[in-house]
């Protein structure tokens, strides 16, 4: 390993410890390195504004620091175990290169700050690739609403059939779903939008840090203002990050449900696309929906990042390095949880009903309670309407078809309905 920034003279570092404490955290950071090294350029612009660094000093830095993004972005500097973190080892790259100029960009921060303007930056695109997946399945959604709200099917309440429904009203659901998950991901991106540079370890630092600078220079919305709450922040914005993301996933597990049931033989009301299936090794005769089940296991992964996120808070106020195995959960539950979205509008844009299969799981009983409520519109009290249509032999008065058109127009799957959720869809704008 390089050269710990903290070590100090005469003492030796244990191995085995040393192991244990970065553990597999400077893996992690290759995740967030390139924001680190954003925020470096930020942090130095704002050394030479109050004199820290000279104009010629900081072009230096500014030059070997796009370097090593380059360089990291090429594959030809792989940040590993030779170093502590990503901190360590942009400070090691710079002052390798640069000498005793290098040794200048640490003044005035702390890797507590680092990483909490590191993790926000990467917060901020992974809420906003939220945002636009979860846009891109409402348009889907919605627009297979409107050509596919003829297409009858059972409407269930506790997995027993219920009402006559429609394909129609199965998308409405789902578009206006996912434009609450897309509002809800660009709200919580404001959230997180708020610079914590500059509050160096959670106390400040007494230098004349011009904080609105680099504020600007990283496009962050607003910056935080108090050092001690930029640190008891951590884990928060996590945990919030990750609820928007799992709110989208808990739409995603019930969708992927849906799809596990209507492909079964008993149901058959859909075709799953091909690539969306894998075989068995042992019976020739299978397809499986394996990537709609992984689809909806992915779920696992991003609420159990938020519970291991909101175990490590449970500590007093000020840094504590505790946070640091909030990393790992964070990154895996964003690489599954993104993984997962990312194939829904394929597999929404894709996925073929069997209309004759699902008319023919319509059956009379479906019509009784349409039944009931004619009657109470022709002015029988509901209660008794309700226990006349409860007799099978009025079912057969009716057609459940024509029930469910005059449920939805302009109800439910109606054009109407769609008309508010497209409005809702625009206003989203390009996330
Ligand atoms: N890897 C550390 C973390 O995630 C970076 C900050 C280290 N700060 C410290 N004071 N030891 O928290």
């Amino acid at each position: 390993m390089s050269n710990l920034l903290w070590q100090k003279a005469g003492v030796a570092v244990d191995a085995d410890i040393q192991r244990f404490l970065a553990g597999d955290d400077v893996i992690l950071d290759r995740e967030f390195i390139l924001h680190d090294i954003q925020a470096s350029r930020a942090h130095a612009e704002g050394l030479q504004r109050i004199g820290i660094l000279t104009q010629q000093e900081l072009d230096v830095l500014s030059a070997e620091l796009a370097d090593l993004a380059a360089d990291i972005e090429r594959g030809g500097f792989v940040l590993d175990a030779r170093f502590e973190d990503m901190h360590s080892a942009i400070e090691h790259r710079l002052t390798e290169r640069l000498g005793d100029i290098g040794k200048k960009i640490h003044t005035g921060r702390s890797r507590n700050d680092q990483v909490l303007v590191a993790t926000r930056l990467w917060l901020k695109a992974k809420l906003g690739e939220v945002a636009v997946v979860c846009r891109e399945v409402a348009a889907i959604a919605l627009e297979r609403a409107e050509t596919e709200a003829d297409i009858a099917m059972p409407g269930y309440t506790h997995l027993q059939r219920a009402v006559v429904s429609s394909a129609g009203m199965w998308w409405t659901g789902w578009a206006e779903a996912f434009i609450d998950n897309a509002e809800r991901a660009l709200q919580t991106r404001d959230w997180v939008d708020a610079n914590p540079l500059g509050t160096a370890a959670g106390y400040g630092v007494n230098l004349p840090l011009e904080r609105t600078h680099t504020t600007q220079a990283l496009a962050f919305g607003r910056m935080q203002v108090s050092p001690l709450y930029a640190q008891l922040s951590r884990g928060k914005f996590e945990m919030a990050a990750l609820e928007t993301l799992g709110s989208a996933m808990l739409d995603l597990r019930r969708i992927a449900w849906d799809l596990s049931l209507f492909t079964t033989a008993e149901f058959d009301f859909v075709r799953l696309p091909a690539q969306f299936t894998t075989g068995s090794s042992i019976m020739p005769n299978k397809r499986n929906p394996d990537v709609i089940e992984l689809m909806r296991a992915a779920y696992a992964s991003v609420a159990a990042a938020r519970t291991e996120i909101e175990q490590l808070m449970s500590l007093p106020s000020g840094y504590h390095r505790d946070l640091q195995f909030g990393k790992g959960g964070l990154v895996h539950g964003f690489s599954r949880g993104l993984g997962a979205l990312r194939l829904l509008p394929s597999l929404m844009q894709a996925l073929e009903w069997k209309p004759e299969r699902m008319r023919a799981a319509l059956d009379p009983s479906m019509y009784a309670t349409d039944l009931a409520v004619d009657l109470a519109r022709q002015g029988m009290p509901f209660r008794d309407a309700y226990r006349e249509a409860a007799d099978p032999a009025r079912w057969a008065e009716g057609d459940p078809a024509a029930s469910l058109a005059a449920r939805v127009s302009p109800g439910a799957s109606g054009a109407a309905l769609n008309e508010v959720l497209k409005a809702r869809l625009a206003a989203l704008g390009q996330p």
